[in-house]
């Protein structure tokens, strides 16, 4: 059986451990690895990086890891596949170093701080032909595929709107502990909810609707000044919400406006942290991260506005579950499961640097919509 030895950098930060490698690469392993079409397998076999030796030594001995180390140079010769979830702003630099000596990279979103940066390592992705995947986790999520199934079905006949609302409140980390890290709060290093939160919003809007042809967004610091993970104040110095709105094209032709707010500053009052609202002329659906309800034209109310009345319809209850009519694992799995299927398979990975670099030019390009207050139109980007 062919093993690949996977350096895991930045696995001690919250997505690197939790998602990476707790929800991933280790039930990967536990199960034997990954099936081939052909029915053999492909196992994994993880090297913990990180700077912190401790803090590895004690993940190793929690999870039976063979292998951890502090020197990323190394780990990174040695390994099959570099993957990477470390802070934003040190990542250009992991996977260039990787990608120049051959090697097959995946890796958390955004892929850079800037477009040129972006792009730049999407041409090396092409250059030196080695498979990379970049993480796209929402579209794997159970809410976006049953959603995605409706569009495939023609369930909306003619798409006209989405609207999305993302975001909860973290804490300012004075008299609770924030839940997200300082770092994510000041724009020096690499913060910032528009950087982010954008990035996934290309691939969700690419992968639901169509191309993203403008971008119009206002970007705000609500709260100016947090507490950090030592109890220290700091002035909040990014962007805590992104109100955007984008002008998308079908692949048959149709304009498709959808709007979405992404905040740290807002409360919950919705059934899932992330809700899309897709509206066609024949039906809608409200998508989650894991649920997705609809409503067909037939089925639709006919609401009279009069506020002198109580509201005479169950609005929620006209809407039907979408069933899942399928066992889905969780999204960040399924994704590297089909990556390594085409590590193995010496293919492109669908998901990759150049998807990625879309993410990032949309986010620069809303930063600057809102820096301008105007409406910004997306250049394609040639390699
Ligand atoms: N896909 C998603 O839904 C999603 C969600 C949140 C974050 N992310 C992305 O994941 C990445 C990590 O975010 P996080 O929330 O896990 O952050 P985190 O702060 O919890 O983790 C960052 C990791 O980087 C390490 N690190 C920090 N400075 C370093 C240095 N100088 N050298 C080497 N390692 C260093 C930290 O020790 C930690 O292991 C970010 O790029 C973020 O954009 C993705």
């Amino acid at each position: 059986m062919t093993t690949l030895r996977i350096a895991m950098n930045g696995v001690t930060g919250r997505m690197g451990y939790r998602q990476h490698l707790v929800r991933s690469i280790l039930p990967i392993r536990d199960q034997g690895g990954v099936t081939l079409p052909d029915g053999s397998r492909v196992q994994v076999e993880p090297v913990l990086v990180g700077r912190n030796a401790d803090k590895l030594k004690e993940l190793a001995a929690l999870h039976d890891v063979e292998h951890w180390t502090t020197d990323l140079d190394t780990a990174v010769a040695e390994a099959d596949i570099v993957f990477d979830a470390a802070m934003t702003n040190l990542r250009a630099a992991t996977l260039t170093k990787a990608m120049l000596q051959g090697k097959h990279v995946f890796t958390e979103k955004p892929t850079a701080e800037t477009l040129a940066e972006a792009i730049e390592l999407a041409r090396l992705q092409a250059e030196t032909g080695v498979t990379v995947g970049v993480v796209h986790d929402k579209l794997y999520l159970p809410g976006l595929v049953k959603l995605r199934r409706l569009v495939d079905e023609g369930f909306f006949g003619r798409i006209l709107s989405l609207r999305g609302e993302f975001g909860y409140w973290v804490f300012e980390g004075d008299s609770q502990p924030a839940q997200r890290p300082s770092w994510n709060y000041r724009a020096e290093d690499g913060g910032g909810i528009t950087t982010d939160m954008f990035c996934h919003w290309n691939y969700v809007l690419e992968g639901i609707l169509g191309q993203v042809k403008t971008v119009t967004a206002r970007t705000v610091t609500h709260i100016p000044t947090r507490w950090d993970e030592q109890g220290r104040e700091y002035a909040a110095t990014a962007d805590d919400a992104a109100y955007g709105i984008f002008d998308i094209t079908t692949p048959g032709g149709d304009d498709v406006v959808a709007q979405i707010n992404s905040s740290w500053a807002v409360r919950v009052f919705r059934d899932e942290l992330v809700e899309f609202q897709v509206d066609g002329t024949h039906g809608s659906a409200v998508a989650g991260l894991r649920e997705c309800r609809a409503q067909h034209r037939s089925h639709t109310p006919k609401p009279v506005w009069n506020p002198d009345l109580p509201v005479t319809e169950p609005f929620r209850d006209q809407w039907l579950d979408v069933p899942a009519n399928a066992d889905l694992d969780n999204g960040f799995k399924l994704q590297w499961e089909e990556f390594l299927r085409d590590v193995v398979a010496g293919r492109p990975h669908r998901y990759d640097l150049l998807s990625a670099a879309r993410g990032v030019q949309l986010a620069e390009l809303g930063l600057r919509s809102s820096a301008e207050g105007r409406r910004i139109d997306i250049p394609e980007i040639t390699l």
